[in-house]
């Protein structure tokens, strides 16, 4: 395990060997914030807010519909979903980018079950919510039964019914990884398959899913890959398997020669198939330009510097009493850390009002993002600094802090 740093000073030879550490300029980030949040809402870059002008202002404004071809809009889907492959380790072709993570779960869990010929849906019983709705849709649905798995012993009750499972690759809360080798061995035992969601791993971690065994998976955008807020999700579907596959929802996005209005539905090739209707477009150009602050990254690196910041706040919350939920082991954690504290949100607001931004996940846990692109070693420093100092003071004991907004 890399050295924890014990003083500011050692943070700072950190951040000056860092070779990520020229990234942080890609981003725009407001002036006397640490920003902690990565994992819910990534910040902009400056690439993103130039296209996204440019997108509106000239393509749009002045382009109007000539821009579906001139300015390449209709391939953006595709393009963009170029860009995500190479962060998730799959092929260019098998990604595209479309609708929610909820519904690209829906479309892959539902098109799975069908090629599987199996009943089983799956999903383990600590998922994220919408996880664990959307597979009881599927079922209220009629397209399958409901199994909610116990995380203990998931694994082994996975194999032990025929179906498909809805899993994260990264749990929300604790940041445990999941061992997608493993989920696949046995999927392929039991002629099974795993609906991947990549919503806290694509931009943290190193996935290389091809290589594992992984067919298919959604993933959203707008966390580490810093697409903006409400950036359109993408969906992975090897291409071998994709031309097997029948999505529950046809839209014509998803239909090959579309403008042919021919009265047949032919999916397109591949994932491109599991496309639905007109894409976001100005979400979409943030999205692709915000994924240029990946170009010379390596993602090992990324994710072994994400470990390093992660192992850094567990150092300096265990020395300010706190237990924290996540893995101990590098290994097993993805970029956020999540500690328990009984009033964690109010220590959150007091957190927030002091500029240093992470979030609050009910009932207990404060999360700590831990982007390598532009999270220092100094920034997670001085906000455990600032965390011990609210609670030594109960700084967070006020009216203000305790009110729950609407989004926490
Ligand atoms: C694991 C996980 N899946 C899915 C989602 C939500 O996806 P969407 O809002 O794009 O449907 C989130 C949002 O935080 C998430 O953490």
């Amino acid at each position: 395990m890399a050295q924890i740093p014990r003083t500011r000073q050692d943070c700072e030879a950190l951040d000056r060997a860092d070779p990520l550490g020229g990234m942080r300029a890609r981003f725009d980030l407001p002036e006397g914030v640490i920003y902690l949040d990565g994992h819910s809402l990534g910040p902009a870059t400056h690439g993103a807010l130039e296209r996204v002008g440019r997108a509106a202002g000239e393509e749009w404004r002045s382009g109007l519909i000539r821009s579906w071809n001139n300015a390449g809009w209709f391939d953006l889907p595709a393009r963009t979903g170029a860009k995500l492959a190479r962060l998730a380790g799959v092929a260019p072709g098998d990604v595209v980018v479309t609708d929610s993570v909820s519904v690209n779960l829906f479309k892959l869990a539902a098109a799975g079950l069908r090629l599987t010929g199996a009943r089983t849906v799956m999903v383990q019983s600590d998922e994220f919510p919408t996880d664990q709705s959307i597979a009881a849709g599927i079922a209220d649905a009629g397209l399958g039964e409901l199994k909610r798995l116990p995380p203990t012993d998931a694994l082994a009750a996975f194999g032990a019914y025929r179906g498909v499972i809805i899993r994260s690759a990264v749990n929300y809360r604790t940041g445990e990884v999941a061992d997608i080798d493993a989920w696949e061995r046995v999927a392929a035992r039991a002629g099974n398959l795993v609906v991947w969601d990549l919503s806290h791993a694509t931009g943290v971690l190193d996935l290389r899913l091809a290589e594992r065994g992984a067919k298919l998976a959604a993933g959203c955008t707008y966390k580490f890959l810093n697409g903006g807020p409400g950036a359109p999700a993408f969906v992975y579907a090897r291409a071998d398997i994709a031309q097997q596959l029948h999505s529950p929802i046809l839209g014509w996005f998803g239909q090959k020669d579309q403008f042919d209005f021919g009265a047949a539905y032919v999916a397109k090739d591949g994932a491109a198939r599991f496309a639905t209707g007109t894409p976001p477009v100005l979400s979409l150009s943030a999205l692709d330009a915000a994924l240029d602050a990946f170009d010379g990254v390596d993602l090992a690196v990324g994710a072994a510097k994400a470990r390093s910041l992660g192992d850094l706040v567990i150092a300096r919350t265990a020395s300010l009493g706190l237990e924290t939920i996540s893995p101990g082991e590098p290994a097993r954690r993805g970029g956020h850390v999540s500690v328990r504290h009984q009033h964690g949100y109010a220590v959150v607001q007091a957190l927030i009002a002091r500029g240093i931004i992470p979030d609050f996940r009910a009932p207990d846990a404060m999360r700590f993002g831990l982007a390598p692109l532009y999270v220092r070693f100094v920034d997670v420093w001085d906000a455990m600094d600032a965390l011990g100092d609210v609670l030594g003071t109960r700084g967070w004991d006020r009216p203000e802090y305790h009110a729950r907004a609407a989004v926490t």
